[in-house]
């Protein structure tokens, strides 16, 4: 059976990046015959202090948002981890499998502790060991996420083989990454060679969803990028990272290929480009930004809604859970 599972934290606002490179496919995956289970990883923003106001306030928001793209919280499960507790019970068990090696090798600790590793929290160190928990707790088979989180995924599948190896079983099954479609890894507008990020220090760099229009076409107006007329073959994009960004984020909006998107467009400078982007996003994201803070009036409603999704994950988590305790020898009476 197909079942879906990815996350998101709740550290700060959600960009594009995110919306393109996961919420916007999250919605694609939601039809009949698959499940889908999406969860506010709120556990795994506390990593890097968060202030409880402002978290509990972005979980809200980052609630908003998914169901104002699209997520329809009776078709999928959406939920906060820490509702269900068995995600940090199942991540401490992987806590026992992972191998301090395999962490050390992560990019994203590697670019999050920087040099300054010893001061890093632990709970940053065995962050994808958390997140092996939140996929395997349901068994699932795909998880969509953008390119940035492939390594994650990839250590999750060690962390199951092993864990079937070490107590001989077959019991987790081995989810698979789906990175697809032209937004897999949505670029700062102000350097097409840096990931877009909730966490850069220049508001220019990205665009939140919860931007207003005017926001929206002047970011894209000031979006760097470099003197040529765009091309019309992705090979053209070569060596163009801002330009090949802005023709990505283009695409994504508009449901089409590159290709198809540089046949229209080929030919053309920035200057007639750029207003055309910026009427596209305006068109696809402010009903979006509307509908979220039209939720975020009533944050008792978006409580509830998180409370019964995390009901129904646990009925999905606790059998699994149990299970592993069994295979691992912990008494249960
Ligand atoms: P997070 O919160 O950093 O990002 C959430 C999702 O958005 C994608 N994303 C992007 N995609 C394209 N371009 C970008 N610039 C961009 N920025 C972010 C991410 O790839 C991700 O899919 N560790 C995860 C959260 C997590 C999770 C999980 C994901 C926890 N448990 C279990 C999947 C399954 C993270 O920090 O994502």
């Amino acid at each position: 059976k197909q079942r879906v599972f990815s996350g998101i934290q709740p550290s700060g606002g959600l960009t594009l990046g995110n919306y393109l490179g996961a919420i916007k496919r999250f919605v694609e995956k939601q039809h009949d015959g698959i499940e889908t289970i999406y969860c506010v990883v709120d556990l795994h923003a506390i990593t890097v202090w968060q202030d409880p106001e402002a978290l509990r306030k972005q979980t809200r928001e980052l609630t908003a948002g998914f169901i104002a793209s699209g997520i329809d919280p009776e078709k999928s499960i959406l939920f906060n981890q820490s509702q269900v507790t068995e995600h940090a019970q199942l991540g401490w068990i992987f806590n026992c499998v992972a191998r301090m090696g395999w962490m050390q090798r992560m990019t994203q600790w590697k670019d999050k502790a920087g040099k300054n590793a010893q001061n890093a929290s632990l709970g940053l160190f065995a962050y994808p060991s958390l997140m092996a928990a939140d996929i395997l707790l349901y068994h699932a088979t795909e998880v969509p996420v953008g390119e940035d989180q492939k390594q994650h995924v990839e250590l999750t599948r060690d962390i199951a083989i092993k864990f079937n190896h070490d107590y001989g079983v077959d019991f987790f099954p081995i989810p698979d990454p789906v990175i697809e479609g032209a937004a897999t890894r949505v670029m700062s507008l102000r350097d097409g060679t840096k990931k877009m990020s909730k966490s850069d220090p220049s508001d220019a760099s990205r665009i939140n969803m919860t931007d207003d229009a005017d926001t929206i076409a002047k970011k894209i107006r000031k979006a760097k990028t470099d003197p040529e007329a765009l091309p019309s073959e992705i090979k053209g994009l070569d060596d163009r990272p801002d330009a090949r960004n802005l023709v990505n984020i283009y695409a994504a909006l508009a449901d089409q290929s590159v290709d198809a998107v540089l046949a229209e467009v080929g030919g053309k400078q920035f200057s007639e480009f750029k207003p055309m982007l910026a009427d596209l996003a305006v068109e696809k994201l402010s009903p979006i930004s509307m509908e979220m803070q039209r939720l975020m009036q009533d944050p008792a409603e978006i409580d509830r809604i998180l409370g019964r999704g995390a009901e129904r994950a646990r009925e999905i988590a606790a059998p699994i859970l149990a299970k592993t305790y069994d295979i691992v020898g912990m008494i249960r009476s």
